[in-house]
């Protein structure tokens, strides 16, 4: 296996990461290769977004009470439970930042994970841990350009086998196969479809098609994970464009029949998709009505509009403490 490269290194070695209840370099941040959550991928993760505001040399943490909110919840079908309050979570991640001082749009990636050592998948007679990185991270995929994606041959996870409500990192094995196969085929993403064939959501983001000036999204019971892009998606689109939302189960056909399409996610943010398994999705342009939620949704996230502000917590980014 690769080693890190050396400027992978070497960021590290100026990092912070929150790991066994404290702030260390995240040189220190390890695990042992018994852990639990290693063997079984028994845990479950958040991934958020904060944006650089050079202006106002901040970094725009974007739904954070949302993303632990969900945390919190997921915990409770895994006996996941953390130690910390949501109110604790936060102030990590805030406290995280402000050591880290990126001057950079930023990943910030909280797990919940089983740090014991027994050699048994049982969730309930080993111990909870809680950490957290950050790392920059600019587009997950191209936002600019609209996206060429297939259809998966592989079948979305169900409720009743791994949870995809929960963000449970043992079901990314399936997010998996699903990118690496799309890829090696030529195409950006995938759309996976539930077992009985109906349309679930992307390797790792929501899909919404636009069909007749209204957004259509699978619903929260097709195995997707409730997504809070998803979320601030459908408000943004009624709230600012008087757009509804039909959230109800989707049928593959209706992919090829969509004037518009577009994945979304805290990594995809609102990333246009103008080809489906080969056909053109409307004309085969990005879409008037995905431009104007993308743009929309780039300021948002940015505290650019004072009706989204709750969503946005602003952190000043100072000199950086040394390691
Ligand atoms: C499988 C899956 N679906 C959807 C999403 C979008 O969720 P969110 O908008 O909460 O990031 C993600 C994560 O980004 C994901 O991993």
């Amino acid at each position: 296996m690769e080693k890190s490269s050396p400027s992978s290194q070497e960021s590290a070695q100026k990092e912070f990461a929150y790991f066994e209840g404290q702030f260390v370099p995240m040189a220190e941040a390890n695990i042992s290769i018994k852990t639990h959550a290693f063997l079984y991928g028994t845990a479950i993760f958040e991934g958020i977004r904060g944006y650089w505001v050079p202006e106002e040399k901040s970094i725009c943490i974007f739904r954070m009470k949302e993303h632990y909110e969900r945390m919190i919840q997921n915990s409770n079908i895994f006996f996941l439970t953390p130690e910390q309050s949501l109110d604790e979570l936060m102030a990590i991640t805030v406290e995280l930042v402000k050591r880290n001082a990126p001057q950079t749009d930023t990943y910030i990636r909280p797990t919940l994970f089983k740090t014991g050592e027994n050699i048994t998948p049982k969730l309930d007679n080993t111990v909870t841990d809680f950490c957290l990185w950050t790392a920059p991270l600019g587009q997950y995929v191209d936002t600019s350009k609209g996206l060429q994606v297939c259809t998966s041959s592989w079948r979305r996870v169900d409720d009743n086998a791994i949870p995809p409500r929960a963000k449970a990192a043992g079901s990314y094995m399936n997010s998996a196969l699903i990118v690496t196969d799309a890829r090696r085929m030529g195409f950006d993403d995938a759309i996976v479809l539930n077992a009985d064939g109906t349309v679930s959501e992307g390797s790792a983001m929501n899909l919404f098609l636009v069909r007749n000036g209204r957004l259509i999204t699978p619903g929260k019971t097709e195995n997707i994970l409730e997504g809070i892009t998803r979320d601030s998606v459908i408000t943004i689109a009624k709230q600012e464009f008087g757009i509804e939302t039909d959230e109800r189960v989707v049928d593959r056909t209706e992919l090829y029949m969509a004037d518009e399409a577009f994945f979304c996610g805290t990594g995809a943010q609102v990333a246009p998709v103008t080809c489906i398994d080969n056909r053109d999705v409307g004309d085969g342009t990005v879409g008037e009505i995905t431009r104007k939620i993308q743009q929309f949704y780039f300021e948002v996230v940015k505290n650019k509009h004072a009706q989204y502000q709750d969503w946005c917590v602003m952190v000043p980014i100072d000199s950086k403490v040394s390691v």
